[in-house]
């Protein structure tokens, strides 16, 4: 059937600009999907995550070590504002990301994940590696911190090793500061840009919608362009962008990539009052 979601897979690309590690998400081609559609093949691709099915199959390129500047400056500007002294970091999904290794060489530093082979690789360049489900994975000892980025499994069940004050730091691609920002035992501190400049002011304002034309034209130009490309799909000829911008908000239940006429579209991605997925966000527990 033309109009049912086909299949949904997610697919491992190299962000080159900006060195991250992210996921994207490819649908196959249909017409406008229902909203029940469009939650139906979010909830299957959710229950994957939580499931650990392996979305991806392995390539033969032997995985090596790499580490994102934009992630290392990023937690630099975290350790300055709040974090120096960490005894014990933990990286629960970590894939081959050992940035965390370059902003706190003093750190011991727990890097976990359940691809043997990125383990290995780890390993071999002297890194403290464990090939597991982070899931069944008892570190010994509380984390000081506990990184998550990216992972395939809800941020929510990475945190049991993390000690009370402890800080959690995450970006958003899937979803875990969304997350986390309704877990009562967390407290958001701070949002870090990839510029590295810490943000601690109205930090309510990087999950609030639009409202009106002076907060749209506060957002960056950058983002502002990915807007106007999803709503000349969306809403060709439309030049109230903010009107058009809140009718696709209102329509959209859930969060999901949808494909219109051949084109991928992140409808969570439309802007916020502040804020990108990239950002790393700063929690602390209580
Ligand atoms: C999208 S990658 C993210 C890698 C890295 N954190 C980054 O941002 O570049 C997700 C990683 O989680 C690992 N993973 C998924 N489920 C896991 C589980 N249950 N236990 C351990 N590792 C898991 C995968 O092998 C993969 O390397």
């Amino acid at each position: 059937m033309k109009s049912i979601i086909l299949f949904a897979i997610f697919r491992v690309y190299h962000a080159l600009k900006n060195g991250k590690l992210c996921y994207n998400l490819a649908m196959s081609p249909t017409d406008n999907p229902s909203n029940e559609e469009i939650e139906k093949g979010y909830a299957e691709i959710m229950a994957n995550l939580s499931q650990s099915k392996p979305l991806v199959q392995s390539s033969n390129i032997k995985p090596i070590p790499e580490v994102s500047e934009n992630l290392v400056k990023e937690l630099m500007a975290f350790k300055q504002k709040f974090g120096s002294g960490l005894k014990l970091i933990y990286y629960p999904c970590c894939g081959t990301d050992v940035s965390v290794s370059q902003a706190f060489p003093e750190s011991r530093i727990i890097y976990v994940d359940q691809n043997e082979e990125v383990v290995t690789s780890l390993k071999e360049a002297g890194f403290e590696a464990y090939d597991t489900d982070v899931r069944e994975f008892k570190i010994g000892e509380q984390a000081d911190m506990v990184l998550i980025m990216n992972p395939q499994v809800p941020a929510g069940e990475l945190l049991l090793q993390l000690k009370e004050k402890g800080y959690v730091i995450c970006n958003n691609y899937h979803h875990s500061a969304k997350e986390l920002m309704s877990n009562k035992e967390l407290e958001l501190l701070g949002v870090v840009d990839s510029n590295g400049n810490v943000d601690m002011r109205d930090l309510e304002q990087y999950w609030q919608k639009i409202e009106t034309e002076e907060e749209f034209q506060n957002i960056p130009d950058y983002i502002k362009g990915r807007y106007i490309d999803v709503l000349k799909v969306l809403r060709p000829g439309r030049k109230d962008m903010l009107a058009a911008y809140k009718e696709i908000l209102a329509e959209q239940k859930g969060d999901f990539f949808r494909e219109y006429n051949g084109k991928s579209l992140l409808i969570e991605g439309l802007p916020k009052k502040k804020g990108e997925d990239s950002d790393v966000y700063i929690f602390r527990k209580k």
